[in-house]
């Protein structure tokens, strides 16, 4: 490391969220000293833009964290539970995008805005929630803050770049087979996505939900330091290319009101409130797409839960929900003055 600056590693450097975190560590003028872009050896010779300069990516072996001070993980649970440890080994920290370490009791799992002291405890790995939780919390968060969250019932709106980039040009291509009036394939999905929605996240647990079900709940107690939290969450892809949303069902210890959330909502870093229904004003996954806030809105007491509220989110999953968190991590390391190192 030289003095304010960083070198930093990206595993997963050419997927949908690589490319994002390099868009946002030039966006955010992340005090670089070095940017390794790492990949498969599919990927190892190609080169990525980055402030005017082509950079070669490198095969993500052990070897290739000798000398970083950071690694971001962006490229699925089996390369994180393969290279995290010899990053760390290396004195490299892991800010990881993957569900592979999230729910290890010596991992925190961190929301910047909501957990931030959870960093300390680091041995080396730190994890970023799911997208969809980590879109959820940003209007969970200020209202468990104002009124005591009791239990929590999501609905999820999921777009296909969460699968990846490889689902974004299923989608793409699957449109552009609709309009030619061509037979329409499928290798991402089980089902074909567009004009559809796919009530499958990830895969079936024995107990009937599905694997991004279950992170919701586990991830969403974690994060909030709620280990008894009443959660419940149906998540569906739908063919909408970026940004998710979520209905959110909400039930408080304290009496709740749609002004008083509102307030909360609009003082809180992560979110903009974006409420005004009868201007037809609320968030939609196209307005919320390469924002760095997530915005909430159709904020109604709920008729069916006593002190409930009902409301909807709508925020990037490439960003808040994967890139964007993971920075925000770093940079507020940075600003605790917790060093950059595992
Ligand atoms: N997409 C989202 O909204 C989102 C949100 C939160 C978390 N995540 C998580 O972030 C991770 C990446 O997701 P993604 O959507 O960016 O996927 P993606 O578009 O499919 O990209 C996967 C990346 O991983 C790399 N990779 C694959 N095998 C590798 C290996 N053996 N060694 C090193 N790199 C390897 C790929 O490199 P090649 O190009 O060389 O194959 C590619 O850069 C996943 O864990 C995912 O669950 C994604």
């Amino acid at each position: 490391m030289s003095n304010n600056s960083y070198r930093v590693g990206i595993v997963g450097a050419t997927g949908a969220v690589g490319q994002e975190l390099i868009a946002l560590l030039q966006a955010h003028a992340f005090p670089l000293a070095e940017l390794r872009p790492l990949a498969s050896a599919r990927s190892a010779g190609k080169s990525i833009d980055f402030a005017g300069k082509k950079i070669t990516v490198q095969e993500a072996t052990p070897e290739a964290f000798t000398g970083l001070d950071v690694a971001f993980f962006a490229a699925g649970g089996s390369v994180t539970k393969a290279l995290a440890p010899e990053a760390v080994k290396r004195g490299c920290l892991v800010i990881d995008k993957s569900s592979a370490f999230r729910m290890d009791a010596k991992v925190p799992l961190v929301v910047p805005e909501i957990n931030a002291d959870a960093i300390r405890a680091h041995q080396g790995i730190i994890a970023s929630p799911n997208c969809s939780t980590s879109v959820a919390l940003m209007a969970l968060y200020p209202l468990h803050k104002a009124f005591g969250l009791k239990r929590v019932i999501f609905a999820t709106y999921q777009s296909v770049s969460g699968t990846g980039a490889d689902a974004v040009v299923e989608l793409e291509q699957q449109t552009q087979a609709y309009v030619a009036k061509q037979p329409l394939t499928h290798e991402v999905y089980p089902h074909q996505i567009f004009q559809n929605l796919i009530p499958h996240i990830d895969s079936f647990g024995p107990d009937g939900y599905t694997g991004e079900e279950t992170k919701m709940r586990l991830e969403s107690r974690k994060i909030l330091g709620l280990p008894d939290l009443k959660v419940t969450a149906t998540c569906i892809r739908v063919p909408v290319v970026r940004a998710h949303s979520i209905s959110i069902n909400a039930e408080f210890e304290r009496p709740v009101s749609v002004a008083a959330a509102r307030k909360a909502i609009a003082a809180f870093e992560g979110a903009e409130l974006v409420d005004e229904p009868e201007k037809k004003l609320y968030p939609t996954p196209l307005a919320y797409s390469r924002k760095e806030k997530c915005g909430v809105g159709r904020i109604r007491l709920d008729t069916a839960l006593d002190n409930g509220l009902a409301l909807w989110v709508s925020g990037d999953n490439l960003w808040k929900g994967a890139a964007l968190n993971a920075i925000q991590t770093a940079e507020k390391m940075i600003a605790l003055g917790i060093p950059l190192r595992a």
